[in-house]
């Protein structure tokens, strides 16, 4: 089977690390590179944190580049307050040896790397700094990446930062306005309408350890904090899990379906970072995004948690119809 190549751009972060952990043993997908854009938290934890990952994968050969703590024009704002100080829920995790990244910057490598090739996709699961960057240095990036998944915004859902945004959009507006303005290729946009139906619960979390009791101690560990956070904000028992779903609707396009609008993001005032679907065509401009608002939560649980327990597919799918865990 010829994989799919995909660079991962990410703000590991608790749900970025169960996307990675997914994308990294999923057998149709070859991870070439991952870059580290500022978000969940500063780019030092995100790079940390990522390592933590490979590290747990036995997968340190994949090369990992990193950004700045500068989106375009706003000051930056983490969401430590979500993932934890350390950015993975407060485990400070330690590593075994020391992180050995690329020289060169996550923007600059994006820049080149779409330069020469065409057969890679990109998946933003965090702000989109580093790809507006890479974009202004190389404009036909969104031409030459093969498809382009976005982890942002919302179109009916509420926000999560403010009544109306999304964070990975709120936290640097500007660059999301300018990929989803000049990209050239349509976003598929993963917003919080479809990724809100997917809440990982303890009930899924027992489930795991019966199955596979060293991944569910890694998950565990690392979802406790996210548990308290939603339950505390959104008063749900469990977390969304928003980045793993990005992957899954990559993977495989039955996961999500919606609508191809043109959309804009608002770079100021109370609505800053709301992505604006004009569902309507009232500007009458062609098409810039896929907006995503129905998921099919079956075909995610089944995929997502075949590949983090490395079970076999069909057991899975049963366990999880009967239990009533994919829903
Ligand atoms: C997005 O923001 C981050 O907190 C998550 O990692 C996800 O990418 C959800 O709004
Ligand atoms: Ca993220």
């Amino acid at each position: 089977m010829t994989k799919e190549k995909i660079i991962i751009d990410c703000d590991p972060g608790i749900d970025d690390t169960l996307a990675l952990m997914y994308a990294i043993q999923h057998p149709k997908i070859d991870v070439v590179a991952i870059t580290i854009t500022e978000g969940n938290s500063p780019v030092e934890l995100g790079l940390k944190n990522t390592f933590v990952t490979l590290e747990l994968l036995n997968r340190r050969n994949i090369p990992v580049y990193v950004g700045t703590n500068e989106p375009l024009e706003r000051d930056f704002v983490s969401a430590q307050d979500t993932h934890g100080m350390d950015g993975l829920g407060e485990n400070d995790f330690e590593l075994a040896e020391p992180i050995i990244y690329q020289e060169q910057s996550a923007a600059a490598f994006l820049a080149d790397y779409f330069s020469k090739q065409t057969d890679t996709s990109i998946i933003a699961l965090g702000p989109l700094t580093n790809i507006a960057r890479a974009l202004k240095a190389n404009p036909q990036l969104g031409h030459n990446c093969k498809r382009f998944v976005s982890m942002g915004g919302s179109f009916k859902s509420h926000g999560n930062c403010s009544p109306v945004a999304e964070y990975n959009y709120w936290c640097d507006p500007h660059a999301a306005q300018y990929v989803f303005a000049n990209l050239g290729k349509k976003i598929e946009m993963v917003g919080l309408d479809i990724t809100r139906k997917i809440v990982f619960t303890p009930n899924h979390l027992e489930y795991m350890k019966r199955i596979n009791p060293e991944v569910a101690d890694f998950v565990g560990k690392i979802t406790g904090f996210y548990f308290d956070f939603h339950w505390h904000y959104e008063h749900i028992i469990g977390c969304v899990i928003n980045d793993p779903l990005a992957l899954a609707y990559f993977i495989d396009k039955n996961i999500a379906s919606g609508f191809d609008s043109y959309t804009d993001v608002v770079c100021e005032g109370i609505a800053l970072g709301q992505t604006v679907v004009d569902q309507y065509d009232f500007y009458h401009k062609p098409a810039n995004s896929t907006i995503l608002t129905s998921v099919d939560t079956v075909l995610f649980w089944n995929d997502f948690m075949t590949v983090l327990l490395h079970a076999q597919k069909s057991v899975v799918a049963h366990d999880l119809e009967t239990l009533g865990l994919n829903s």
